[in-house]
C-alpha cells in the first residue's frame, strides 16, 4: 500500500483488496468465470492431497444427517477433513455427541449446554458432563454461552449467564477447554471472561465481534473460529479480522448443519464443505489453501489436544 495514502483512503484501498480476494474465492479458477449454480465442483470431488483440514465446530447427532452420516463424514474425509469435533447443544445432544466420537475415529466431541437451552443444572446433571469427559474423543465443554439475539427476557438471560459461568467453572475443574457462543452478547461476554472465566481456555467460535473485540480476546489468550459467513458478499468485519489475526489463534469451522458457505448458502451445511471457507481464509491472507490447513489444523490440535 503506498505510504502517501491518507489512513481514510489507505482503509479504503485495503478494504477494496479484501473483497477482492473473497471475490476471487468465487471464481472458477480454471475458466476464470464467476461460480454460478451449475459446474460447481463439490469439495469432496477437488482432490485431498497435501490437504489436512479439521472441521472444528460442527453438531452431526441431529436428525439432518440420520439419512446419510456415514456418507456424509465420507465426503469430508474425501475433502481434505481429517477429524470433526461435533458439539452438544442440550444433555440428550452431548449423549449423542459423546456416542458418535466413541463410534468413529475422527470424530471427537464436546459437551455442555447451549444458552438458547438454558435451565439450572442439577448437580447430577454437572456431575454427568463431567463423567462424559473421561470417554473417549471427548475434549472439550461446549457449546456454552451467551445468546442475546434470540433470548431479549432479561431474566432468562440472567439465566444464561448463571448456566455459562457454573459450565465455566466445571471446566476449569476438569482442566477442559470451552467452545463458546456469543450472539449480541459481546459486553457480558467479556465481562464474563475477563472475571470468573480469566482461567478458562478455550475457542470463541463463529466470531462475529468487532477487530477491538478480537485483539482483547487474543490477549487474554483466545481462539477464534470463522465459519461460512467469512465467503458471503456482506462478511462485514470478519475479513479484516482474519487477515490481521495471528494465524497460530485461527480456527476454521461449518457450525453444520447451519450457516453453509457460498455457493451453498441455505442449503444444508456439513463438515466437506469448511474447505471452502480454509479457502476462502487463505485467500483473504494471501496463503495457501495447504497452508492455512496445516495451522489451522495445528491449532486445533494444541487447543482441543487431538491426537490425528
Ligand atoms: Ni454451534
Amino acid at each position: 500500500m503506498a505510504e502517501s495514502l491518507d489512513p481514510g483512503a489507505r482503509a479504503a484501498a485495503e478494504q477494496k483488496a479484501r473483497k477482492a480476494a473473497r471475490d476471487a474465492s468465487r471464481t472458477d479458477e480454471a475458466t476464470g468465470k464467476s461460480v454460478g449454480s451449475k459446474d460447481i465442483v463439490p469439495p469432496w470431488e477437488m482432490g485431498a492431497d497435501d490437504i489436512k483440514l479439521v472441521d472444528t465446530h460442527a453438531h452431526i447427532d441431529g436428525e439432518d444427517f440420520d439419512g446419510d452420516r456415514e456418507e456424509m463424514l465420507a465426503r469430508a474425509k474425501a475433502a481434505g477433513v481429517v477429524a470433526v469435533v461435533t458439539f452438544g447443544d442440550t444433555m440428550e445432544a452431548s449423549a449423542r455427541a459423546v456416542a458418535l466420537a466413541a463410534a468413529h475415529e475422527n470424530v471427537f466431541a464436546g459437551v455442555g449446554v447451549h444458552p438458547e437451552n438454558a435451565f439450572p443444572l442439577s448437580q447430577a446433571e454437572e456431575d454427568r458432563l463431567a463423567a462424559w469427559t473421561k470417554e473417549t474423543r471427548v475434549v472439550a465443554i461446549g457449546e456454552i454461552g451467551l445468546d442475546y439475539y434470540w433470548e431479549k427476557d432479561e431474566e432468562k438471560r440472567a439465566l444464561q449467564r448463571k448456566m455459562f459461568t457454573c459450565q465455566l467453572a466445571l471446566a476449569r475443574d476438569l482442566d477442559m477447554p470451552v467452545c463458546i457462543h456469543d450472539r449480541e452478547a459481546h459486553g457480558d461476554l467479556m465481562t464474563i471472561l475477563k472475571t470468573e472465566g480469566r482461567k478458562n481456555r478455550g475457542v470463541i467460535h463463529c466470531f462475529s465481534g468487532s477487530w477491538e473485540m478480537a485483539k482483547e480476546l487474543l490477549k487474554l489468550g483466545w481462539y477464534l473460529g470463522v465459519d461460512g459467513p467469512l465467503t458471503y458478499k456482506n462478511a462485514a468485519k470478519l475479513p479484516e479480522i482474519v487477515e490481521k489475526m495471528p494465524a497460530d489463534r485461527l480456527l476454521v469451522e461449518t457450525d453444520c448443519p447451519y450457516l453453509s458457505p457460498f455457493p451453498y448458502r441455505g442449503k444444508r451445511n456439513e463438515p466437506a464443505y469448511v474447505r471452502l471457507t480454509a479457502d476462502c481464509a487463505a485467500r483473504i491472507r494471501g496463503e495457501s489453501l495447504e497452508a492455512i490447513a496445516e495451522q489451522t489444523t495445528k491449532n486445533a490440535c494444541e487447543i482441543y489436544r487431538l491426537k490425528l
